[in-house]
């Protein structure tokens, strides 16, 4: 009775610019996902958008690193950039940094968030999807969600929760990873995951029962394709309720607009708005930076939802909040900490300004 929900996610070429999502994506990633669920690949399957990348939220019973369910991935995506080529989009097949499928998308380009796990009598889980942004972001909010007793009141109240919960951190340099058991390990935790630049959190496991809790996308494609190709715009999914945080307790994080790396030309630090999928259309200076956040109950493997969890007035003020802190850092302009740190931009002009220069620095 276990069940595997994936999502894998790219963008394939943005309407207008780097702003939103063609509905003749969507279309196109509908018809490939129905033909995979009629012919039995999938159980079931959502197509959604945040910005500019096209999401394939699926569940089956295969396991993760499917191939087949792969290269479905990989193929709809295909197909989607052969449509959006057509339509002269923008940055069409963006993602797609292989030339061809080669048995899984991870370092492909695509981002995928997979979780393999037993159904429980009643699963609710909530699949997370971020624009203009880059893996590490979901750092410190997995952190209050899973080790925050301000944000989380199970982790106090609840006996399912109290033995707290394992991080699997990745070092996306040297290739390493390591777990944490928090509490106890919270201090050694934070040294690293708070330079979401170099260390994320891959997944989270209940110490109660070892089951796993939340799974995210950490592909960073400047590190791969060794050249700026657009920002990672991750996904993450999380499981609530029982042996995990609630649904609000998932979703309370999301209050306050963190600042991230993202934004325009990946090279800016920027808040991180909690918006509906309808609003999930980054404009201003290509953002700010957009979370969307869809809730599904699994029945049987099939995704009853979504529901539109940010699509309600509770998040009216971390909007609010979140234009004011982007009028603050926009007033920065080519300024650091609104720029980013010449080590850490996407690209730059510095080797020609450097050479154009040459000669003119004297000796002080
Ligand atoms: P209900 O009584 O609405 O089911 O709420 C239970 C709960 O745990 C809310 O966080
Ligand atoms: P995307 O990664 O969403 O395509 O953003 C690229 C960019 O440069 C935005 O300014
Ligand atoms: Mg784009
Ligand atoms: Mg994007
Ligand atoms: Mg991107």
């Amino acid at each position: 009775n276990t069940i595997t929900l994936s999502v894998i996610k790219a963008d394939i070429g943005g309407f207008v610019g780097h702003s939103a999502m063609h509905p003749a994506l969507m279309d196109c990633a509908n018809e490939k996902l129905a033909a995979a669920k009629k012919s039995g690949l999938l159980v079931d399957y959502h197509v959604s958008a945040c910005g500019d990348d096209l999401q394939l939220i699926m569940t089956h019973r295969h396991g993760v690193d499917h191939e087949p369910i792969h290269r479905l991935a990989w193929d709809t995506f295909e197909a989607g950039t052969a449509v959006a080529k057509d339509l002269h989009l923008y940055g069409a097949g963006q993602d797609l940094l292989a030339d061809a499928f080669s048995g899984n998308v991870r370092g492909q380009g695509p981002g995928v968030a997979e979780m393999e796990f037993v159904e429980r009598k009643s699963d609710p889980v909530l699949v997370f999807m971020a624009d203009k942004t880059s893996a590490g972001a979901w750092n410190l909010p997995l952190y209050k969600m899973f080790a925050d007793p301000f944000t989380t009141a199970g982790l106090v109240i609840a006996p399912t929760l109290h033995q707290g919960f394992r991080f699997e951190v990745h070092d996306i340099y040297k290739h390493k990873k390591i777990t944490f058991d928090c509490p106890e390990e919270l201090y050694d935790m934070l040294m690293f995951i708070g330079s979401p630049g170099k260390y994320t959190v891959k997944a989270v496991y209940s110490r109660a029962d070892g089951t796993i809790a939340a799974s995210t996308s950490t592909e960073r494609l400047s590190l791969i394709a060794g050249k700026y190709v657009g920002k990672d715009d991750p996904v993450m999914i999380v499981r609530a309720q029982q042996n995990f945080p609630a649904v609000g307790e998932v979703l309370d994080p999301f209050r306050y607009p963190w600042i991230i790396e993202g934004w325009m030309r990946g090279s800016h630090y920027g808040p991180l708005m909690p918006v509906s999928v309808k609003q999930a259309t980054p404009t201003r200076f290509d953002g700010p930076p957009r979370v969307a956040c869809l809730g599904f109950q699994l029945a049987g493997g099939r995704l009853i939802g979504p529901r539109d969890m940010f699509d309600d007035p509770s998040y009216d003020e971390a909007r609010r909040d979140a234009n004011r802190i982007a009028d603050v850092l926009r007033m920065h302009g080519p300024f650091e900490p609104h720029r980013l740190p010449l080590e850490d931009m996407e690209y730059t002009t510095m080797p020609q300004i450097m050479k154009k220069l040459e000669g003119r620095w004297a000796q002080l």
